[in-house]
């Protein structure tokens, strides 16, 4: 028996030869395996291509001198960054619009910068055909190493929806987009779009429900948003070059002005200031968000939106990405 299936052996003289035919078919099945798993990737996201841009939120003009108003919420704590005569304070200073045409957009920012809060603000987008426009809402530091967290809504024509584009950055390093269809048209009443950053983790809420959740994974590596003060910014701008459908779909300006509106800003935060640090060293802890985590509830909500309704994760991008995704996209 041994001796049999010995004989038959054939030997090493005759693998090398024999079995090349054999190893190249094994390469190139292996090779076309994986672009067929990159293909099926990238077909699956279909249409929710993630939108190339370049970073740049807006153009933030500090050069001209912020406007202060009158004496409500966003007269106190907001100034006019940009695009001054295209923002309008309302209602006793608890409305505001940005507007944008072709002449300019429109921005502000908060007087104070922050370092961890809880932040909400209801904002009702742009009416119909909002294609090119860019109505983003962020928290930002400045400087080469900035962080940033981000919500940016990509306008889109009549009836297609608009795009709610998250990011993360921490030591000026981003690509770490989420982008969602929401369950509701963002343009036809107020909804609440809130941010709670504590030292544990950053969550991004639309109404009550949580769509992400960026926690601190300094552990293994990953900055985390915990030295920088942030201001908070908001600005409407044109971005057709890349915002809707990736530039394809332009923006239609005999529908100008495109008109964003915000109200019920709500901030409870650590303000800092350079002189006296954080307000928050003394009592932080008494305040729920500083400790905020997702219970059993909220994390069912977390996944609903993810499952239902994201459109787009740069964790699951092995196309940006060839190289691997960051180490924090491994451990959910
Ligand atoms: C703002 O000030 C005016 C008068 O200066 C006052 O009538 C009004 O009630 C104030 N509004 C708020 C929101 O405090
Ligand atoms: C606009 O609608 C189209 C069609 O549904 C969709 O593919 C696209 O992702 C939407 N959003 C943007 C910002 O292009
Ligand atoms: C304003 O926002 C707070 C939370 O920040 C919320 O409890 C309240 O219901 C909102 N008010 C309105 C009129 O939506
Ligand atoms: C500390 O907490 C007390 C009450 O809980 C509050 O009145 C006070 O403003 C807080 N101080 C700071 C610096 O946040």
């Amino acid at each position: 028996m041994g001796l049999v299936s010995s004989s038959r052996l054939p030997t090493s003289r005759a693998i090398g030869p024999s079995c090349i035919p054999f190893l190249a078919f094994l390469s190139v099945s292996v090779f076309l395996l994986y672009k067929a798993d990159l293909y099926i990737a990238y077909s699956k996201r279909g249409l929710r291509r993630y939108q190339a841009r370049p970073y740049m939120h807006s153009p933030v003009f500090y050069d001209i001198e912020p406007r202060v108003i009158t004496n409500g919420t966003f007269n106190r704590l907001f100034e006019i960054s940009w695009g001054e005569d295209h923002a309008n304070i309302l209602e006793d200073g608890e409305l505001l619009t940005l507007s944008l045409d072709r002449r300019s957009g429109s921005g502000l920012r908060s007087k104070n910068e922050y370092l961890f809060g809880k932040i909400d603000m209801q904002l009702k987008l742009i009416k119909g055909n909002s294609a090119g426009t860019v109505t983003a809402y962020y928290l930002s530091s400045e400087g080469d190493f900035h962080d940033e967290i981000d919500f940016e809504f990509l306008g889109n024509t009549s009836g297609d929806p608009y795009t709610l584009s998250t990011n993360v950055y921490s030591q000026g390093k981003g690509e770490r987009e989420q982008q969602f269809f929401l369950w509701f048209d963002p343009t036809v009443d107020f909804h609440t779009y809130t941010i709670i950053w504590n030292p544990r983790r950053i969550l991004f809420y639309v109404d009550d429900t949580p769509i992400r959740e960026f926690t601190n994974n300094e552990a293994i590596g990953v900055p985390f948003l915990n030295t920088q003060p942030m201001r908070l910014h908001s600005s409407i701008w044109n971005a057709e070059e890349w915002a809707t459908r990736g530039g394809l779909v332009k923006t239609d300006w005999s529908r100008a002005p495109f008109i964003a509106s915000y109200k019920n800003f709500s901030v409870d935060a650590c303000i800092w200031s350079p002189s006296r640090g954080s307000s928050c060293r003394s009592n932080s802890t008494t305040r729920p968000w500083y400790r905020e985590k997702l219970n059993t509830a909220a994390t069912r909500k977390l996944k609903w939106a993810q499952k239902y309704h994201r459109v787009y994760n740069y964790c699951t991008d092995k196309w940006r990405f060839p190289k691997g995704v960051g180490p924090e996209c491994k451990l959910t």
